[in-house]
C-alpha cells in the first residue's frame, strides 16, 4: 500500500493570456489531495475517469482510496492533484521508477484525454513540483520560493473552463482591436508582478487591474466581483478572480494582521474562505496508516 498527496493551485496572474502564448504565474497551495493505492488482482470499480485512466496508462491493477481538501470543479486544480497523487502512488506501490517529469507528463496526457483535448500542462506541472511557477509558451520554470500569503474565496458557482476560453477566443476573433490590447496588458501585469512579488501592496494593485481586465474580457461573474469588492473593502491590498472565471474562486492578498478579518467578510458573503500560502513540496509520499 502506498499513500501520496499532491497540492492544488491558483493562477496569481495571467490566466487566459497564457492561452495566447503570454506568460502567467501559478502557485501551488497548501490544500491537497491524498491518495492510497493498493496492488490487487483486479482493478476495483472507479467512478472517476481520471483514476481509471491512471491505472490503465500505468498498466497495473489495484484499488484506490482518496481524501481531498480541494473542492472539485472550483478552478483549484483538483483533478490534476488527484491524477498526480494517484500516478505517484502507483509509481511507488508497483516500483515503476518513473521520474517526477515523467509523472507530470503522464498526468497532462491523462487530463487531456479525459477533458477531450482541453487541458493545460500548468495544473499537472504545479501539482507535481509545487512552488511558484512561471508559465510561458512551451516552458514552465520554478521561481525562487517566497512566503506569499493569500486568501481564497470559493463562490460555489459552477463554471465551465471550455466555455470561458471560447468566450475570450470569440472576442479575439470579433473584436481584435479591443481584445488584443487587453491580453497584452495582462502580459505587462504578469511581467511587472514577476519582479515585485515581495511587495504585497504592489501585488495587490496588480491583482485589481488584472481582475478588471478579465471582467472586460467577459470572464467575470457578479459572485466573483462581490467577493473581490468585499475583500478590498475589508482591507485587502487587492483581489482578483483566479482560473477560468465565470464562477469558481477568487484570491486576495492582505496585510497579515487583516487576513482573518478579510476571511470573515468572505464567509459573510456565503463563500468558503481558505487562508493559505505557497506549497513548496509538490507531490510527496505520506506515511501509511
Ligand atoms: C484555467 O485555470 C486557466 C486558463 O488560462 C486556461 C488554461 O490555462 O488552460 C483559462
Amino acid at each position: 500500500m502506498a499513500t501520496w498527496s499532491a497540492p492544488g493551485k491558483v493562477f496569481l496572474f495571467g490566466e487566459h493570456a497564457v492561452v495566447y502564448g503570454k506568460p502567467g504565474i501559478a502557485m501551488a497551495i497548501k490544500p491537497r489531495v491524498y491518495v492510497t493505492v493498493r496492488k490487487g488482482r483486479r482493478t476495483s470499480e472507479m467512478k472517476s475517469a481520471y483514476l481509471r485512466e491512471c491505472f490503465r496508462q500505468m498498466d497495473v491493477k489495484g484499488s484506490v482510496y482518496i481524501r481531498s481538501q480541494l473542492t472539485s470543479a472550483s478552478g483549484l486544480g483538483s483533478s490534476a492533484a488527484v491524477t498526480i497523487a494517484t500516478l505517484s502512488a502507483i509509481n511507488d506501490e508497483f516500483g515503476l521508477s518513473k521520474s517526477k517529469e515523467e509523472i507530470a507528463r503522464a498526468g497532462f496526457e491523462i487530463e487531456k484525454k479525459v477533458q477531450m483535448g482541453l487541458a493545460s500542462p500548468t495544473d499537472t506541472y504545479v501539482s507535481t513540483f509545487g512552488g511558484l511557477v512561471l508559465v510561458s509558451q512551451d516552458s514552465r520554470r520554478r521561481l525562487p520560493p517566497m512566503n506569499l500569503p493569500i486568501l481564497i474565496g470559493n463562490t460555489g458557482v459552477p463554471h465551465n473552463t471550455g466555455q470561458m476560453v471560447s468566450r475570450v477566443r470569440d472576442m479575439m476573433r470579433d473584436h481584435p482591436g479591443i481584445a488584443r490590447p487587453l491580453i497584452d496588458a495582462i502580459e505587462a501585469i504578469t511581467m511587472e508582478a514577476l519582479h515585485s512579488l515581495e511587495d504585497l501592496r504592489k501585488v495587490g494593485w496588480l491583482m485589481d487591474v488584472n481582475h478588471a481586465i478579465l471582467d472586460a474580457l467577459g470572464v467575470g461573474h457578479p459572485s466573483l466581483t462581490r467577493l473581490v469588492v468585499a475583500a478590498r473593502a475589508a482591507g485587502a491590498f487587492g483581489a482578483k478572480l483566479t482560473g477560468a472565471g465565470g464562477g469558481g474562486c477568487m484570491i486576495a492578498i492582505c496585510p497579515p494582521r487583516l487576513k482573518n478579518r478579510v476571511a470573515g467578510v468572505i464567509s459573510a458573503c456565503d463563500a468558503a474562505a481558505t487562508i493559505t500560502t505557497v506549497d513548496t513540496d509538490g507531490a510527496r509520499k505520506e506515511r501509511n496508516g
